[in-house]
């Protein structure tokens, strides 16, 4: 009996299985309590035989199950222990870093070169007034840039905005009469266009303004040249065309050397050697009086710029959708940037 206990102990593979082998041989119905229960009937020479037998038997197996049960419980914990230690020496998994959006990189290139001029960085809202987005700028309740197809509006009072150029009108006020005003304001702004390659619902602009006593058309010719230098290189250069805005007169249109085309076929400036990238001007001195300066004392330029188009052409993307779909294949592309 004993034999085959301390058998069944050796066997046992978990506490399960001992705890079955202890209720088998010691529990209450267990062969060993018999026994000892039927040793009233034996004679008085026997019990004390029998009765050491069994203790000694029922002891040796309750020590080998106790022995047992230590070393099942060890080796579970050194099982676990196995299982979760960590291997220090396996390479470690790469974390993903995010970058600046291309157009983020752009804006603050851009705020650099001009913060470098002496201008500072202005901001206005995105839902603007009909007031400075349009008539404060002198754009008559008739021109077709206020037609409904081309602006997002709330209300006849509110749209938003469809240029930077409102954040003129609303700087020039602030200063009340008195300059120099010499900031750049990016931002987004906001047209009723279909989306293609090159045109987006949503776009973003840098407009920028020098209000001052004696600002000469030359000097937007020299701003405008330093940053097309700093922007795409040093061996470019601009150039002028006329052109119409209702809130600068004289109005051009700016374009910068190419310096792209290799020879027959460029796609970028299609073999003109020129890129139009933005529109600037002489301030309207009506747009002066409107916000509160002196036209006789005072004179300045601004300018305005799509930020995509300049990106665009810096990096060679040919789809204006990618700065708004986010893949981030397009994105990670400018974590040098
Ligand atoms: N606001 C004009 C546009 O959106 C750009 C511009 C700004 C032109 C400032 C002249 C002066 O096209």
């Amino acid at each position: 009996l004993k034999e085959q206990a301390l058998a069944q102990v050796t066997e046992a593979q978990d506490v399960k299985a001992l705890q079955e082998v202890r209720v088998a041989y010691l529990g209450k119905k267990g062969p060993i309590t018999e026994v000892l229960r039927g040793m009233g009937k034996l004679s008085a020479e026997e019990r004390p035989l029998i009765g050491q037998m069994a203790n000694e038997v029922r002891d040796e197996i309750k020590s080998a199950i106790e022995t047992k049960e230590v070393a099942l419980e060890t080796a579970a914990v050194e099982a676990k222990l196995a299982k979760e230690s960590i291997d220090v020496t396996l390479p470690g998994r790469p974390q993903k870093t995010g970058a600046r959006h291309p157009l983020t990189a752009v804006v603050e290139e851009v705020e650099d070169a001009f913060l470098g001029l002496g201008f500072s960085v202005a901001e206005g809202p995105e839902v603007e007034t009909d007031y400075y987005n349009f008539e404060a700028l002198n754009l008559p309740k008739d021109h077709p840039a206020r037609d409904m197809q081309d602006s997002f509006y709330f209300t006849d009072e509110l749209l938003l905005r469809t240029h930077t150029s409102p954040v003129q009108a609303r700087t020039m006020e602030k200063f009340e009469g008195r300059g120099p005003v010499k900031i750049i304001c990016p931002g987004k702004v906001f047209r009723r266009d279909d989306d293609d390659a090159t045109h987006s619902h949503q776009f973003m602009q840098i407009e920028g303004l020098f209000v001052d006593k004696n600002v000469r058309m030359s000097d937007l010719k020299g701003v405008l040249e330093a940053f097309a230098q700093s922007f795409f290189g040093p061996d470019r250069s601009i150039r002028l065309r006329p052109s119409f805005f209702p809130f600068t007169e004289p109005s051009v249109e700016v374009d910068v050397s190419c310096g792209m085309c290799g020879g027959e076929g460029c796609r970028v400036c299609k073999n003109t050697g020129w890129i139009e990238v933005l529109g600037a001007g002489m301030i309207h001195p009506k747009v002066l009086e409107m916000s509160g300066f002196d036209s006789k004392e005072y004179s300045g330029f601004a300018f305005g710029m799509g930020v995509e188009r300049l990106a665009m052409l810096k990096y060679d993307i040919d789809d204006i959708r990618h700065f708004y779909t986010n893949d981030v294949r397009f994105l990670a592309q400018f974590k040098r940037v």
